[in-house]
């Protein structure tokens, strides 16, 4: 195991993420907790993230003193490498110049950071993001690569193992970073890639059997790939102890609940109970256009509609959600207040205390592909395996300003239409997600001879690996002037088709 201790950074999860490609399991540890993480994890490497803060405010966090003192390989990133600095005798100061995104360094020294990989005297891209800087390294310490206003871009001290680099080697935009955390786990820290689906499986199977017992577990299922996959897990490990769950809060896709009945029915014996809750939500959130209440009026009721089930259902005390890694590491606080959040996804956050019940979350340490993984070593069928992903929120958070029973009725028809030309095209699966937005602006247009004033329907569409960062989708416009063609002949209350090309950041890929 890797234990990553987490200063706060956004891009703390792609450590993870990297060091999983290798192979090698590894966790993300909030600082505040990173010294009871050592010693549950008993951790063979570790990894400082970055951080929002600077190592010269006073209280700024540090690495546990133990994390030296246990003779294992540290890798620094970026505040990592300053708080090393600060804690081993180096000193950092603010910089003059402040380095943002694209950098380049120049190799001065071999490292055992980069063999095979940047010989000495080559140049190479990288990302970085600080303010600070690192002014004089530590004893025992030599510099082994520089960029233009980072001196000091990467040091090492090869004896001890420790490396610190002020770019970011997680980030795509440092083309070869991989590599580098590649070589720190498996040449540095000498650990052997044996982090398999199959393993994984086997371990969350007994997990769920050691927390269940004979108890009984419902299961919200959506019909998106994670909550199957975690229904399918369940399953496996305590069978008909698990009743799944499909809330029906109309707002879902065309179809879409008829389709996931039918599909889980026809392939898999799990005892599944399809709850009809329509009226209950729109009524809640007729008229609603701000998104975050959105988003919590919709949480609470999934929560008042699982609660209502597990009485029926009779000594259920467990609620299973397909509750990923990346929902649940957030960025962690400097405050002691809330991070920044940007969205409330409904499936985080934890049960109300008054519920009786406990949560079972066997994918909270996966992520998105690595679902996908397992998903097909459990046997579920490709097509639903390469869904898109579908917002708990769903067809809500596509209708900006006030919602209305009469919009969402727009929006859906259209978003069908959307799906069904990016079907017919053949461009489902190079997608990472597609889906219509209904505007809450109308314009004017001429259809026949007649003047109409209707709604402005907007087309999104990402690619993406992760869900954090994304590109729009480069159609060609051939294709956009069909699908747009379509919508407005076929979809009463639209005469007029945009198209989304904003990026993920600065935007989000939902609009709410
Ligand atoms: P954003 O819009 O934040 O979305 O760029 C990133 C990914 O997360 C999905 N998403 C959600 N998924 N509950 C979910 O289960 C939610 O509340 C939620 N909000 C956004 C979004 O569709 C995208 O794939």
């Amino acid at each position: 195991t890797v234990l990553i201790i987490d200063f706060g950074s956004q891009v703390t999860q792609l450590i993870a993420r990297r060091v999983r490609e290798t192979g090698i399991y590894c966790e993300i540890v909030p600082f505040q907790s990173s010294e009871e993480g050592f010693h549950r994890l008993k951790p063979k490497a570790i990894i400082l993230s970055g951080s929002p803060a600077s190592t010269l405010d006073i209280g700024s966090p540090r690495a546990p003193q133990i994390v030296f003192d246990s003779g294992l390989p540290v890798l620094g990133i970026c505040y990592g490498q300053q708080t090393i600095c600060e804690q081993l005798g180096g000193t950092v100061e603010a910089g003059h110049h402040r380095e943002f995104g694209r950098a380049f360094i120049e190799i001065a020294k071999e490292c055992a950071l980069y063999d095979g990989v940047w010989p000495v005297g080559s140049r190479h891209q990288v990302w970085m993001s600080h303010g600070d800087r690192v002014t004089a390294i530590p004893d025992g310490f030599e510099v082994v690569a520089t960029s233009a206003n980072a001196p000091f871009a990467c040091i090492a001290n090869e004896a001890k193992k420790y490396y610190a680099v002020q770019f970011h080697p997680e980030v795509v935009h440092t083309p070869d970073g991989a590599k580098l955390l590649a070589n720190f786990v498996q040449k540095i820290a000498g650990l052997k890639g044996d982090w398999t689906m199959a393993a994984y499986r086997e371990h969350a199977v007994s997990a769920i059997r050691k927390q269940v017992g004979d108890k009984r577990v419902i299961c919200g299922l959506s019909g998106g790939v994670d909550s199957s996959v975690a229904a399918l897990l369940i399953h496996e490990a305590i069978g008909d102890q698990l009743t799944c769950i499909l809330v029906d809060h109309g707002l879902m896709r065309k179809n879409e609940a008829a389709d996931v009945v039918k599909m889980f029915n026809e392939h898999y014996d799990i005892k599944l109970v399809h709850v009809d809750a329509s009226d209950m939500f729109i009524n809640a959130l007729e008229g609603e256009s701000d998104p975050e209440t959105k988003r919590k009026t919709i949480g609470r009721l999934f929560i008042d509609v699982f609660e209502a089930e597990a009485k029926k259902i009779g000594g259920a005390d467990f609620l299973a959600q397909g509750t990923l890694y990346p929902d649940v590491i957030e960025s962690v606080s400097f405050t002691g207040g809330p991070s920044v959040t940007i969205k409330s996804h409904h499936n985080v956050g934890g049960l109300p205390a008054r519920m009786n019940m406990q949560l079972v979350e066997p994918l909270r340490e996966l992520f998105k592909d690595e679902v996908r993984v397992l998903g097909k070593e459990l046997g579920l069928p490709d097509s639903f395996i390469g869904r898109h992903p579908f917002p708990g929120p769903g067809l809500a958070i596509r209708c900006p300003g006030g919602i209305t029973r009469e919009k969402l009725e727009i929006l859906r028809e259209a978003d069908a239409v959307y799906l069904d030309e990016i079907r017919k095209a053949g461009l489902y699966d190079a997608i990472w997600q597609a889906f219509a937005v209904l505007l809450p602006v109308q314009t004017v247009g001429v259809m026949g001879d007649g003047r109409t004033y209707e709604f402005v329907c907007a087309l999104r569409a990402v690619t993406s690996v992760d869900g954090m960062t994304a590109d729009f989708y480069h159609y060609d416009m051939e294709f956009l002037g069909r699908a747009a063609t379509r919508i407005i002949n076929e979809v009463r209350g639209i005469n007029r088709v945009v198209y989304d090309v904003t990026s993920k950041p600065p935007g989000t890929i939902e609009w709410e």
